[in-house]
This record gives C-alpha cells, structure tokens and sequence, in this order.
C-alpha cells in the first residue's frame, strides 16, 4: 500500500507532470473528434430523426442492417425484399410489386409486433422455407428498437 502512493506521489511531481498533462489531452481531443464526426454523420439525417423517439432513433442504426434488402420509406422500390412501409398491421407477404417466396406468399397473419420480433430473432424459423437471408437480431433491445423504427419511420 505504501508503495502503490509512493508511486502515486511521485507520478504526481517533477518531470513526470508534463507527459500525464499531455496524456490527458490527448484523450480529450480524440473524445472530441469522436463526438464530431458522430454529429457530422447525423447531420445528413437530423432532420426526419427529430420526428422519432430515442428508442426509435436507435433502430434507424440497426436498420442498417435490412437497409441493402428492404426500402421504408412510402412507395419505395422492391430490393432483394419487399419495400416495409406500412408493414405493421399488414398481412404477410402481400406488399405490392415483390415477388414472395411460397412460404410468404401463402402465410396467413398480420405483422404484429410480437410477430415481427419472433421474426427478426430467427427468421428461418416463423415461416420456413421463406427466402430472407438473413442470420437475425439475436440481441432483445435491438429488435426492440428497431420495430420500434418500422413502427415509426414507416406508418
Ligand atoms: C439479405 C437481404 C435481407 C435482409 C438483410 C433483410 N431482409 Fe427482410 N426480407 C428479405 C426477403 C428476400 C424477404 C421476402 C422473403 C420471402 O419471400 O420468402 C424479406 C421479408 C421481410 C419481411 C416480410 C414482409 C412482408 O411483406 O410480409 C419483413 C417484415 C422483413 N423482411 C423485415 C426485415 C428487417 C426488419 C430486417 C433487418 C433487421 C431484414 N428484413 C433484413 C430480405 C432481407
């Protein structure tokens, strides 16, 4: 114990007080530069995030994830999958303009949100043989979250 402040008293004096002084600011300005390139990538897409709740908001980042199959916004294209607007309260697999696989097309049910997170933590699973490639959301709060985007972002 003795030692451990002996060496917490030294590291305090002399010539040692330069190097933690540049230490620590060196540390503040990555924080900073962190923190502003986080606001400059936000800045494109401030402006329909303010409209979202903060759980919301999160799920626009884990929708990231269905970004390269699936459009949100209303009356867009058909990627790899069906465009998801207005998909809550919808019955599966019949967007327009999407050519679902049998599994889809022929399902019964309305997305529901207890539907959709069943779906998203194995999609394999729900209606199988259905064709989204796609591993799942094994994470609860991010499935959370991001139905919680379609909801919003896409009703
Ligand atoms: C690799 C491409 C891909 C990714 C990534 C992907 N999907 Fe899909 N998704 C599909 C395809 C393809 C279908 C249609 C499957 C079929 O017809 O069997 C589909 C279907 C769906 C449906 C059913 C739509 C309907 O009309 O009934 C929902 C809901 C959905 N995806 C949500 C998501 C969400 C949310 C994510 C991200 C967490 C995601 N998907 C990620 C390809 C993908």
């Amino acid at each position: 114990m003795a030692a451990v402040l002996a060496l917490a008293l030294a590291g305090c004096g002399g010539g040692s007080e330069d190097a933690s002084t540049d230490r620590a600011t060196g540390a503040a300005a990555g924080t900073g530069m962190a923190v502003g390139s986080a606001v400059q990538q936000d800045a494109g897409i401030a402006a329909d995030m303010a409209a979202l709740s903060p759980l919301a908001a999160k799920g626009k980042r884990v929708y990231l994830q269905c970004l390269s199959c699936h459009t949100i916004e209303e009356g867009g294209a058909a990627r790899i999958g069906p465009n998801l607007h207005g998909i809550m309260g919808s019955p599966v697999g019949k967007q327009p303009g999407f050519g679902y696989s049998q599994a889809l097309a022929g399902a019964d049910g309305v997305w529901t949100a207890a539907l959709l997170d069943h779906w998203l933590e194995r999609p394999r699973e729900v209606f199988p043989g259905n064709r989204m490639a796609f591993a799942g959301l094994a994470n609860p709060q991010d499935r959370k979250a991001v139905i919680a985007y379609i909801e919003e972002a896409g009703n």
